[in-house]
């Protein structure tokens, strides 16, 4: 598949002597959706903020569909559309000329017919004359989503599209982002949920301290990432995991007292059911059970173990 997006050896060290990014490498596929996963801090606003031309790099560069993003600014500017993880928002200004207004900018001939179409895309239409100040977080994140759409551009960037919405407008989010995919838009978003990155993204790369520590396919890093845990609380504590049960990934916590299941997430109603089964059979009771998920950061520490 062709690049859209090529950035190479791309540093940013702040004013304050901060190193932001260090050497990013990395080639964005035309039409893919690719999700940027990394902890607080990790650069993820750095990165997207550099590519869209927005942060100055220290070193490095990156072109938008060959279009150099510091040379030719305006070209590749207006193949951008971004919306930012911050709401800044003009707030006595109404949705409809907040949204018509940013496609200006771009220098686009005036289009009412699409601008009303994206506003209907992110059910804002019965809110067009509002003024912003009026609208709930959520809909002023959709009418940020809507600016970032009014100039037709080819790629977007969407840094925490669903941080702090709720579960029905994070659906409708996802639906909006895979009809644009299905249009031929390329889509870079960040997240911290893996489950959205799960549901969305073709590639997953990974960022911590400012370097890229992986970039993959969602199915194979899927894989690796997507561990589960089930514990089970037992009646009768165990000395031992009895021979039987070597099959599976067991450990005993607790002074015996708790079992507890690794597993990755494919696949694991059939290795659920088969464990509870073979339980039985070897005679371990239970009293209870609950199952917890790695959360993302001890995901990037066991990863960076992984990498040492
Ligand atoms: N203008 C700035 N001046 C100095 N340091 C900055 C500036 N902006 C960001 N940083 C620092 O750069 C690092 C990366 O910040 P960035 O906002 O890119 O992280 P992020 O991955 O987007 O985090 P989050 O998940 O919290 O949004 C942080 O340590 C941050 O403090
Ligand atoms: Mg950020």
């Amino acid at each position: 598949m062709q690049n859209v997006i090529t950035i190479s050896n791309l540093s940013k060290t702040y004013a304050s002597g901060f190193q932001a990014l260090k050497q990013i490498n990395l080639d964005i596929r035309r039409g893919e959706i690719f999700a940027l996963l990394g902890p607080n801090g990790a650069g993820k606003t750095t990165l997207i903020s550099t590519i869209c031309g927005i942060v100055k790099p220290s070193a490095g560069s990156v072109l938008i569909d060959g279009h150099d993003i510091a040379r030719d600014y305006r070209t590749a500017r207006s193949l951008i559309g971004l919306v930012p993880q911050e709401l800044t928002t003009d707030a006595f200004e109404t949705v409809w000329a907040t949204v018509s207004f940013s496609r200006g900018l771009f220098g686009k001939a005036k289009n009412p017919a699409h601008i009303e179409k994206v506003l209907r895309a992110l059910s804002l239409w019965d809110k067009k004359d509002n003024k912003l100040i009026t609208l709930s977080g959520g809909m002023k994140r959709r009418v940020l989503i809507a600016k970032a759409l009014s100039h037709e551009p080819t790629i977007l960037f969407l840094d925490e599209p669903t941080a702090g919405v709720d579960v029905e407008l994070r659906q409708d989010m996802w639906k909006l982002v895979r009809t644009l995919q299905e249009s031929g838009v390329t889509i870079i978003l960040t997240t911290h949920y893996i489950e959205e990155a799960e549901e969305m993204a073709d590639r997953i790369g990974v960022i911590r301290k400012g370097e890229i520590i992986l970039v993959d396919d969602k199915m194979a890093l899927m894989q690796k990432l997507g561990k589960k845990q089930l514990t089970l609380q037992l009646e009768t504590p165990l000395e031992a995991i009895p021979g039987g049960l070597n099959g599976y990934q067991l450990e005993l916590a607790n002074d015996g007292n708790e079992l507890t299941y690794t597993y990755d997430t494919q696949g694991e109603r059939v290795s659920i059911l088969a464990l509870m089964q073979d339980l039985n059979t070897a005679g371990i009771r239970f009293k209870d059970l609950h199952t917890t998920q790695s959360s993302l950061e001890d995901i990037f520490v066991s990863l960076l173990k992984e990498k040492a």
